[in-house]
């Protein structure tokens, strides 16, 4: 008998096919417009190097060393390269780290407004899906404690898509501390975790005894600004990631094998790009932000990543999806519908804006966008 799954494509995915189809500037999907020369550079000479066969099914050994020294100076965490494996992307390292752990009986504590991808992984494996709510970007820990059974996990990420959320150390220990007292575990997803404009960023498996309940997962994506190589990795420990590894093995034999050996050298790039980085991306944070304030729309400044989780202006009557669905074919201009990052219900008075293409293009988005609401 055919499988009945119960969720529909992605919204976010969807609303760049039509981006495509109205010619409309794409501020849906968070991805950059270009790559830099140099990063470009050593993907090319990779493939050159004839660095084009499969690779061992966890990635480079010598990459994974070089990702797990990092954690060690940056985070404090001391993990073996042995558990750390290379994924195609975030995206597959959340898939492999839910197929691969969560059981059907299981309860999954999802934070919503939630980053698509958690809820249909869960769906996969017939888990329950338990929400709560991120309201005003605070996170309520008695209904997190409320919902958190014994052997529960928890979708966590950090900086937080789509609000822009970095949850602080006190919010961090905290969830911890349930987590450990419920002996349940974390699945927490860093792909924004270079992307910070205020506040730190802080892993929730360097806290004491976290390591052993948390499942990390990182990305190449959006910091090196690849989000096609398809690049990421995911680690934890022994069980666990005996676990991914299973799913990761069948689902896609490796990550693509040039650009692991070009992650070798992105690893290497001084502190002055993460810094350019970070400041291209305020820059045009700050743009956006000015802008749709003045038109109405209210929102959280996202102290990382790169989106807002707008409100939509009261004049304005229409819900999110027949206002985004009306302004992508109108006004040129791609948005997500905010009931997008929830299970059932919710989000209908917001949009999603990524603000991840270049300056001159979300000028020509915002230009758009006002002409469409005078
Ligand atoms: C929170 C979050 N996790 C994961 C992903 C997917 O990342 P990747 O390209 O590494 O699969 C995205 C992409 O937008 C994201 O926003």
């Amino acid at each position: 008998m055919i499988r009945n799954i119960n969720f529909q494509s992605s919204m976010i995915r969807k609303m760049t096919v039509l981006a495509e189809k109205y010619n409309a500037i794409n501020l849906a999907q968070g991805f950059p417009e270009h790559t830099k020369t140099e990063i470009i550079n050593m993907a090319v000479r990779s493939i050159r190097d004839d660095h084009n066969q499969y690779t061992v099914t966890d990635g480079l050994p010598i990459l994974r060393k070089k990702i797990a020294e990092k954690l060690k100076v940056e985070r404090g965490i001391d993990i073996s390269y042995e558990n750390l494996i290379i994924t195609c992307g975030a995206s597959e390292a959340i898939m492999a780290a839910v197929i691969g752990n969560v059981s059907s009986n299981a309860n999954v504590v999802i934070i919503e407004p939630a980053y698509e991808n958690y809820i249909p992984a869960v769906k996969l494996v017939n888990a329950n899906i338990k929400t709560i709510a991120l309201t005003h970007n605070i996170l309520n820990l008695k209904e997190l404690e409320n919902s958190f059974s014994v052997g529960s996990f928890l979708m966590l990420n950090t900086p937080h898509n789509p609000t822009g959320k970095v949850f602080s150390y006190d919010e961090l220990s905290n969830i911890a501390k349930i987590i450990k007292e419920r002996e349940g575990y974390v699945i927490v997803d860093e792909t924004y975790e270079y992307l910070i404009y205020s506040k730190k960023h802080y892993s929730i498996a360097s806290f004491d005894g976290m390591l052993e309940r948390a499942i990390t997962v990182g990305s190449f994506s959006k910091t090196y600004s690849i989000t096609g190589w398809r690049l990421g990795y995911v680690y934890g420990k022994d069980k666990l990631m005996n676990n991914v590894r299973n799913v990761h093995d069948y689902l896609t034999i490796c990550a693509p094998a040039p650009f692991q050996y070009a992650a070798l050298e992105m690893l290497d790039l001084p502190e002055k790009y993460y810094k350019d980085f970070v400041e291209s991306y305020k820059i045009r944070r700050n743009f956006i932000s000015k802008e749709i304030k003045s038109l109405g729309f209210t929102f959280n400044i996202p102290d990382g990543a790169y989106y807002i989780f707008a409100e939509l202006p009261k004049r304005i009557k229409s819900n999110d999806m027949e206002f985004c669905m009306d302004l992508v074919k109108n006004a040129g201009v791609a948005l997500v519908p905010g009931s997008s990052f929830y299970n059932l219900d919710g989000g209908n008075r917001f949009v999603r804006f990524s603000f991840s293409k270049e300056i001159y293009s979300l000028k020509k988005a915002m230009k758009r966008l006002k002409a469409y609401l005078k």
